[in-house]
């Protein structure tokens, strides 16, 4: 059911077996309208069936609206170009938390609560050196964090709205150290702890890359790049990880529980794996020379090769996230002397062919996030293994602050997905002797 911020604008009548359901109609700010299917088993006792989502709202919700058809991605109503050229990360938390840009006072606060939260208990540590030290970082991310609800007991109430902000705050402060140890600890490097001093990102950068041998350069081209990136990946309404998080929090599960399954859900390769999966692609190709025979062979139906970084559930035109990715790559490579590198010739060539080849423009693939990232990413020193950990880093404000959402709305109630059953009919059970 619909919270009562929207009035039904109209009505859908469906008849099936003799009954007819009258179901109400929604309209967004933006968006198609929706059919309220809520009522639909109690009036006729049939359910839909919609597996991927493709035509289901699953809530309602305030804070990021994507128009996928005319590449727009808005948080709390602002385009997230603009956001990516004029804010920063913290301040994009910010507005994806409490709903409106901050003042400066509000935003000096804010800023001063996430940098006091940095610092993991000091028994946290232990965890890691549990893992091989050939683990994925994301397997130790989905282990850490979900083991963060094992240390901050006096924020697990999540009835109490200042104890679900001070775990809010946990998550967003606290990501940054939990991504720079997993990354410290499969190089073989001492952990760094997190300074008050520097900022998000360049904190964040400097718990990845400084050794105890030398004293930390900050480049300000760099940390500005991995603060864009973070805001470029901070939300993106319902997706798959997000769904999962609101999902596993309709139970009443803990917060950081619930941004582990988010964790979980991200890295698969449709998903969150996609930049990891991107870049490799790009290395396996080369040169621009094997681009037409790689193209055809993705063009094959049964070949299971696809264009990795290109395509999205809702975007059919131009990621709108990968526009600004594409001129921050450019800025990063030339910040890093590797204007030359081969990898981003074989991109930009793909990406030309692959927008005029009729396969992919009439199925509407276009370049997402994901294709430009991975290139970026590789010139600032990050290994692949670590492309998902920072997009999951980026994404736990988007996942808190929809959990958030689903828990303030009142007409919340466990998510219960219903099913056909198309299994074996009811049957007695068979003794052993009497099997074949
Ligand atoms: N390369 C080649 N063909 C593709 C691709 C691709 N990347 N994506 C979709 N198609 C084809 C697909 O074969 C199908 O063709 P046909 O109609 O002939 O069967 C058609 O396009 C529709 O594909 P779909 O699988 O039904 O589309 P979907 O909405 O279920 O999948 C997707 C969306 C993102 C999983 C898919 O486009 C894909 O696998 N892309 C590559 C992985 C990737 O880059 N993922 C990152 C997504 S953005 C980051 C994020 O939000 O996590």
């Amino acid at each position: 059911m619909m919270q009562n911020k929207v009035k039904p604008n109209g009505t859908a009548t469906l008849t099936i077996g003799g009954k007819t359901a009258q179901l109400p109609v929604f309209s967004g700010t933006h968006g198609p309208d929706v059919i309220d299917v809520a009522t639909l088993y109690k009036q006729t006792g049939t359910f839909t069936l919609d597996p991927g989502f493709t035509s289901t709202a699953s809530c309602e919700s305030q804070i990021t609206f994507i128009d996928g058809d005319a590449g727009i991605l808005l948080h709390r109503g602002y385009p997230i170009e603009q956001l990516a050229e004029k804010s920063s990360f913290l301040e994009v938390c910010y507005l994806l938390l409490y709903g409106e840009l901050p003042t400066e006072a509000q935003l000096s606060t804010f800023t001063h609560n996430i940098t006091r939260h940095t610092m993991l208990h000091g028994q946290f540590d232990r965890f890691f050196e549990g893992y091989r030290r050939d683990a994925h970082p994301m397997a130790i991310m989905v282990g850490t964090v979900g083991a963060l609800s094992a240390f901050y007991h006096d924020s697990l109430d999540i009835n109490d709205p200042r104890q679900r902000e001070i775990s809010s705050h946990r998550l967003i402060a606290k990501m940054p150290t939990i991504a720079g140890r997993a990354f410290k600890y499969s190089v073989g490097q001492p952990f760094v702890t997190p300074r008050n001093e520097f900022d998000y990102a360049t904190n964040f950068l400097r718990m990845c890359f400084a050794v105890p041998a030398e004293d930390y350069v900050t480049n300000p081209v760099l940390a500005r790049a991995m603060d864009v990136f973070f805001m470029l990946h901070a939300d993106h309404e319902q997706n798959a990880s997000t769904s999962t998080v609101r999902l596993a929090g309709s139970s009443g599960a803990n917060p950081f529980a619930c941004i582990a399954s988010g964790i979980a859900c991200l890295w698969g390769p449709s998903h969150g794996g996609a930049n990891e999966a991107a870049l490799k692609m790009l290395q396996e190709i080369g040169t621009v020379d094997n681009i037409p025979d790689f193209v055809s062979r993705v063009k094959q139906k049964d070949s299971n090769v696809r264009l990795m970084g290109f395509g999205h559930r809702v975007y059919k035109n131009y990621d709108p996230r990968a526009k600004v990715m594409q001129k921050l790559c450019h800025q990063v490579l030339a910040e890093v002397g590797q204007t030359d590198d081969p990898m981003l010739k074989v991109a930009i060539e793909l990406e030309k062919i692959a927008l005029n080849d009729p396969y992919f423009v009439d199925r509407k693939l276009y370049p997402n996030v994901d294709f430009y990232s991975g290139i970026t990413l590789r010139a600032m020193g990050f290994p692949t293994s670590m492309f998902t950990v920072l997009f999951a880093l980026a994404r736990t404000v988007g996942w808190i602050a929809q959990w958030e959402e689903m828990i303030e709305d009142p007409t919340q109630r466990i998510g219960r997905p219903r099913q056909i059953y198309t299994g074996a009919a009811q049957r007695d059970y068979v003794p052993m002797p009497a099997r074949r």
